[in-house]
This record gives structure tokens, sequence and C-alpha cells, in this order.
């Protein structure tokens, strides 16, 4: 049984205080729940954040770099993420594709060095607007997984988790339909098997993410193939993103 995940990814917004009462409030205000709760903060607040006094709330970082160290300014690595405490992180993010030129290959050396470091994550997958106009989001989401993550052996994918979102409905406040939804992560769960085999795709979390709220979390989440979900903009507030977690 894949487990339950609701995830936020706070972007580029928040100051360090502010990120404090956020998740402050969610923990004061989420019920006691078996609901994977994890915020994917800046990297620079990733620590402050993870040593605050919580039960449910984890810690994951955005973005970290495929290269163990070196002359790489700005970046930051799996070493360092780690060497604050931080066991997580996403991979492939659809803005992460779009501005800083992530490719395929790139997100498959940053899957990599996660499996060789023991770090969890969370691979975002999705196709842009004109592909699915053009009928290819199938064929376009498969590629992605095939290019990036389907090398991993059975034991690396095992219990992993990846993030459906299509890349139109991200930040939009279009949301995918239930039924598009479903589709694509009932499609997702049929290439795991295979690949794989029926008893690891059972194990993977398929995520859904793009203008996930209040009002629509508990349709998608009803979906036999959607396992939780990965929020923008409404888990920057305690009151929205609790009710997404508690809409299980
Ligand atoms: P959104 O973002 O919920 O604001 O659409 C989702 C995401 O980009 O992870």
């Amino acid at each position: 049984m894949a487990q339950k995940i609701v995830a936020g990814n706070w972007k580029m917004n928040l100051s360090l205080s502010e990120g404090v009462k956020l998740v402050n409030g969610i923990e004061s205000k989420i019920d006691s729940t078996d609901v994977r709760i994890i915020v994917f903060t800046p990297s620079l607040f990733a620590h402050p954040i993870s040593q605050l006094n919580k039960k449910d709330t984890e810690v994951g970082v955005q973005n970290f770099n495929q290269n163990e160290s070196g002359a790489f300014t700005g970046e930051v690595s799996l070493n360092q993420v780690k060497s604050i405490g931080v066991s997580i992180g996403l991979i492939g993010h659809s803005e992460r594709r779009l501005y800083y030129n992530e490719d395929n290959s790139i997100l498959k050396s940053k899957v990599d060095a996660a499996i060789n470091n023991d770090f969890e994550f969370i691979f975002c997958c999705g196709e842009p607007l004109e592909i699915r106009e053009g009928n290819k989001e199938f064929e376009y989401v498969k590629n992605q997984l095939e290019e990036s993550l389907f090398h991993l052996t059975e034991l690396q994918i095992k219990g992993s988790t990846i993030a459906y979102e299509p890349v139109w409905a991200i930040g939009t406040g279009k949301t995918a339909t239930t039924e598009q939804a479903e589709e694509m992560h009932k499609a997702i769960r049929s290439w795991i098997i295979e690949r794989y085999s029926e008893e690891i795709a059972e194990t993977v979390s398929i995520l859904y993410g793009g203008s996930c709220n209040p009002k629509n979390a508990e349709e998608l989440f009803a979906c036999p193939n959607v396992d939780g979900g990965l929020i923008g903009g409404a888990s920057l507030n305690a009151d929205d993103f609790c009710a997404i977690i508690n809409s299980f």
C-alpha cells in the first residue's frame, strides 16, 4: 500500500519568521493523521525550520546539485543538505526544468546522486500545455520517467514517490479534472508494473500537483491512484494546507 503524502512546496516565498509561523500553525491545527506531511522550504530555511518543536511536519529541500562538491557557485550539495539533518528533496519540478534547463539527463544524475547518498526524493513529472493540446501527454510523461527514473533497480525504486504535475495546472488556478488526474496516475502505475512489477507499483506513492486546494482536494484524493498532493500556493496558508491534509 502506497504511503499517503501531502507536501507543501513553498517555492521562493516567505521570510524565515513567516515560515516559522506557518509551520507552528500547521502543527497546532492538524488533527492526528496517518498522512505524511512534508514542507519543501528554500534551502536557506531548511535547518531553522527543521529545528522547530514539531511532531508531524517533516522538512525537505526544493533542489540540490548532483555533484558531490566543488566550484558550483550558489549551489547546495547533498552532503551539505544531509549535514543539517534533512533527508528528502524534490527532483525535476517543472520550474527547475523550465527556468534552469534541467533536462531528463541532468535529472537522472540527480536521481543517482540521491540514491548514492541514501537521500529520499519526490520525482516530479508532467506535460506542458502544448503537449496536452497535441494529445501527446502520455508519451511525454512516460519518456520523462524512462529517461530519468526507470533505470533504477527494483530495490531502489521501491517505496519512492512520483508527483504528477501538469505544467498548465501549476499556479494557474486550472486544476486537472479528477478524470484527467486519475487516468495519468493510473498510466504511471501501469508503466511501473510494466517495467518492474505489480508489487513494486503498489509501494510507489503518486501525488497530484497543480492548483490543488481545499475545495478540490477531497475529490482528487478519492481517486484510486492518487496518493496525495504536492501543493504550491495553498501550502503557504496553514488553514488551507491543513484543510487539504484533512481531506483524506
Ligand atoms: P500550485 O503549485 O499548487 O501553486 O499550482 C504546485 C507546484 O508547483 O508544486
